[in-house]
C-alpha cells in the first residue's frame, strides 16, 4: 500500500518528497523540471538598470531594414536617369545607409562594420548557392552557443591559457571557493582546479551548449571541486565566495561592480578580465603578455 502525502505538488520545494513511496513523487520530479525550465526562460540576463533599453541588436535589424529602403528609392532616382544598381551595389548601399543610421542611433563603433557587412556578405553567400540544410545546421549550432547574447549582450569568447595561468599567483593560501561568472566552457575552472586542488570551483553559464560543455568536462576530466551551473549571474549570490572571476563585456560592468560591493564579504577579491569600471580604481592590475595584451584588474573587497 502506497502512503498517502499531505502536500500538494504546488508544495513542493524540491522534485523529491521526503515520503519515499508518495505517488507524487513522480509529478513533482516533472514539475521541478518544468519549474527550472520556465526559470531559465524568463530569469534576468541582463543587469536591472539596462533590462528597458532596446538591445542594439534591434536596433540594428531595424536600421538595415531602414537602409534597404532608402537604397530602394535610390534605385529608383537612379533608374530614372537610366542607370541600374547592380544586386552587390545595392547591397553596399544598404550598408552605408546602415552604418550612418547607426551611428546617428549611437550604437557603439563595432556596430558600423556589422551594418557595412552584412548585406553585401548575405549577397556574396547567397550567390554561392548551399544547400539549405547547411544554414539551418549552422543557425541550430549558433543559438546554442550564443542562446542568450541578445539579451545580456556578451558573447562567448575565452580567456586565454596565460591568463588562467596569470590567475594563479593570485588565487588566496589555504582553501578558498572560487565563482567564474559567465563560465563559458568550464576552461578557467578546470585549468585552475588542476593547479591548485585546494580550491573549491563554481562557475555560472547562461547559455545551455557552453554549459552543457563545462558540465562533461568536469565530469569526464574527473574535476570533483569544480561545478558548472545553468543560470544567470544576476541571480547568483556572490557572498560565498573568496574570489569571483568575471570575463564579460563592458555591458554589464557597472551593475556587475554594484553586486560585488553588495554581496561580496571584507577581505575577498574580484578579479575581472579585460573590463574595468568606473566606480572605483582597481587595487591592482596584472598585464598578461597575450595576443590580446589582457588585463587582470583585481579589486580587493573593504
Ligand atoms: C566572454 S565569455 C567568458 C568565458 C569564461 N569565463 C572564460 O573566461 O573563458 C562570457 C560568458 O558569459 C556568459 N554570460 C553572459 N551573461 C550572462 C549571465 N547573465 N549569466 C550567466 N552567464 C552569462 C556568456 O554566455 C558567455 O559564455
Amino acid at each position: 500500500m502506497q502512503k498517502k502525502c499531505d502536500r500538494s505538488v504546488q508544495q513542493l520545494r524540491s522534485p523529491v518528497c521526503a515520503c519515499c513511496e508518495c505517488p507524487l513523487r513522480v509529478s513533482a520530479l516533472a514539475y521541478g523540471s518544468l519549474r527550472r525550465l520556465i526559470c531559465l526562460m524568463t530569469e534576468p540576463l541582463r543587469p536591472p538598470a539596462r533590462q528597458r533599453r532596446t538591445p542594439p541588436i534591434v536596433v540594428a535589424l531595424l536600421l538595415q531594414v531602414l537602409g534597404g529602403a532608402l537604397t530602394v528609392g535610390t534605385a529608383y532616382l537612379l533608374a530614372t536617369v537610366g542607370l541600374m544598381l547592380p544586386p552587390l551595389g545595392a547591397a553596399f548601399t544598404t550598408g552605408v545607409y546602415a552604418a550612418l543610421l547607426g551611428r546617428a542611433a549611437r550604437l557603439d563603433a563595432w556596430w558600423m562594420v556589422i551594418q557595412l557587412c552584412f548585406a553585401p556578405l548575405v549577397v556574396l553567400v547567397s550567390a554561392a548557392s548551399l544547400p539549405p540544410g547547411i544554414w539551418i545546421a549552422l543557425f541550430a549550432v549558433l543559438l546554442a552557443v550564443y542562446w542568450s547574447t541578445f539579451r545580456t549582450q556578451v558573447p562567448l569568447y575565452l580567456s586565454s591559457t596565460k591568463v588562467r595561468q596569470a590567475l594563479v599567483p593570485l588565487l588566496p593560501p589555504g582553501r578558498f571557493t572560487f565563482m567564474d561568472v559567465g563560465s563559458g566552457v568550464g576552461g578557467v575552472l578546470t585549468d585552475l582546479s588542476a593547479a591548485r586542488g585546494d580550491g573549491e570551483y563554481h562557475g555560472i553559464e547562461s547559455a545551455p551548449f557552453p554549459w552543457l560543455v563545462s558540465w562533461l568536462r568536469i565530469r569526464i576530466g574527473g574535476h570533483r571541486n569544480c561545478h558548472a551551473h545553468l543560470g544567470s549571474l544576476w541571480n547568483q549570490d556572490l557572498a560565498p565566495y573568496d574570489v569571483v572571476f568575471a570575463y564579460l563585456s563592458p555591458v554589464p560592468m557597472a551593475a556587475l561592480w554594484a553586486k560585488v560591493r553588495r554581496e561580496m564579504r571584507p577581505g575577498t577579491t574580484f578579479i575581472s578580465n579585460s573590463f574595468t569600471v568606473t566606480a572605483a580604481a582597481p587595487d591592482r592590475v596584472v598585464a598578461v603578455d597575450d595576443l590580446h595584451q589582457s588585463r587582470l584588474y583585481i579589486w580587493t573587497q573593504r
